[in-house]
């Protein structure tokens, strides 16, 4: 199994998760470790894994461990909104040119590939409804980061349809969990308790989120490689949704601050307003479901793992404010 990404936060779990469960595969990670990677997230499993440093936009590279791979899963992305919003170009080349080089890849050895995507290719839902995004909802991304996603899905569908390969895709929504770089909302709040500072909120932080763990993420995309059809779409999502004031207050609470020690910041630029999945077909066809039924508790067992782990985020940390200082988030 060739993993691309697996230096990142989901693609490292996917291979903690891949190696406890099913170690009859054999794993090889290709990972680029931009700033979001880092291998030290694979010490745990490290003699039960290679792992290539290089770049999926490195055709004959790519070209060469997927002929030696009977599938692939394909995480490797620039993943991070505000960065995209900042500065679309890598998002470009390698959430789109990459997905092609690997699918060029996968067309000419017959390999199959796994494509991991997000739900923020089909843009965003009203704050009071109640509806959901289907498989069937139409794309309508709203950042650069979720239409280069939305342009790498398509392209995954297109090589099914007009070259036959085979591939599945899914769309999760958040995930939380160990090994999440702290740019992201939870890693950065818990670490600006460890470290003295405010939390910070976007605009009202009315926003909604679907949160999923990392684990049963994961756990989902073992069942489509055994079980998914070929050319299907699965949306994966806990259902459990929580705006961003409620997540920044189960972490002041969880962390014994108090309430009121976070600070509204200026909002995202086309900030998407609610995220959820209705993961209905996964569910009855693929028999997932999350084991991670109390947000609460993984939560605080995140919190642990940012406590315990500071070796692994606090030479990212400062680097990671300071880019947030320069947008005044
Ligand atoms: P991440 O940013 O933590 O990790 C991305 C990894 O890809 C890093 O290890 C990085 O070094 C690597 N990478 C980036 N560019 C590369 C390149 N050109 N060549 C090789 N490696 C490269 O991302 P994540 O949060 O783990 O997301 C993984 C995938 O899951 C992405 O495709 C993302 O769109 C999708 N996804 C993420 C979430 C979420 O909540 N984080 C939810 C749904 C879907
Ligand atoms: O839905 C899946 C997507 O979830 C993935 O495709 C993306 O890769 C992943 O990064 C995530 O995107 P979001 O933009 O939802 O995640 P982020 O952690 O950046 O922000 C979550 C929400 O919290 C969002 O509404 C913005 C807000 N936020 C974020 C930060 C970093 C804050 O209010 N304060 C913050 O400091």
């Amino acid at each position: 199994m060739l993993v691309t990404g697996g230096a990142g936060f989901i693609g490292a779990n996917f291979v903690h998760y891949t190696v406890r469960n099913h170690p009859d595969y054999e794993v090889t990670v290709l990972d680029a470790l931009t700033y979001a990677g880092n291998q030290a997230s694979l010490d745990p499993v490290a003699g039960r894994v290679r792992f290539v440093r290089g770049n999926i936009l490195d055709a004959p590279l790519v070209n060469r461990l997927v002929a030696d791979s009977d599938i692939v899963v394909h995480f490797a992305a620039e993943s991070h909104v505000d960065n995209s919003l900042a500065g679309p170009a890598a998002f470009i080349q390698t959430n789109i040119v990459g997905t092609y080089t690997i699918l060029e890849a996968v067309r000419e050895h017959g390999v199959r590939l796994h494509h991991i995507s997000t739900d923020e290719v089909f843009g965003d839902l009203a704050l009071e409804g109640t509806d959901k995004f289907t498989e069937q909802t139409a794309y309508d991304p709203s950042s650069p980061y979720s239409a280069s996603k939305a342009a790498s899905d398509l392209l995954v569908r297109a090589w099914v349809r007009s070259y036959g390969i085979t591939a599945t895709l899914s769309n999760c929504a958040n995930n939380y969990g160990p090994y999440q770089h702290v740019e992201k909302l939870i890693p950065r709040q818990v670490t600006n308790v460890l470290t003295g500072q405010r939390l910070k909120l976007y605009g009202e932080g009315l926003n909604v989120r679907e949160w999923t763990h990392v684990d049963d993420h994961n756990a989902a995309v073992h069942l489509i490689l055994d079980r998914g059809r070929s050319g299907e779409t699965y949306l994966i999502g806990s259902g459990d949704e929580r705006s961003n004031r409620q997540i920044i207050e189960a972490i002041l609470a969880a962390m014994d601050q108090p309430a009121d020690a976070f600070d509204f910041v200026p909002d995202r630029p086309g900030h998407d307003l609610r995220y959820s999945n209705d993961s209905a077909k996964i569910r009855a066809e693929l028999g997932w479901a999350p084991v991670y039924g109390d947000f609460r508790e993984g939560l605080a067992a995140t919190i642990d793992w940012y406590r315990a782990n500071e070796w692994w985020w606090k030479p990212q940390k400062a680097a990671t404010e300071a880019r947030y200082a320069a947008l005044n988030r």
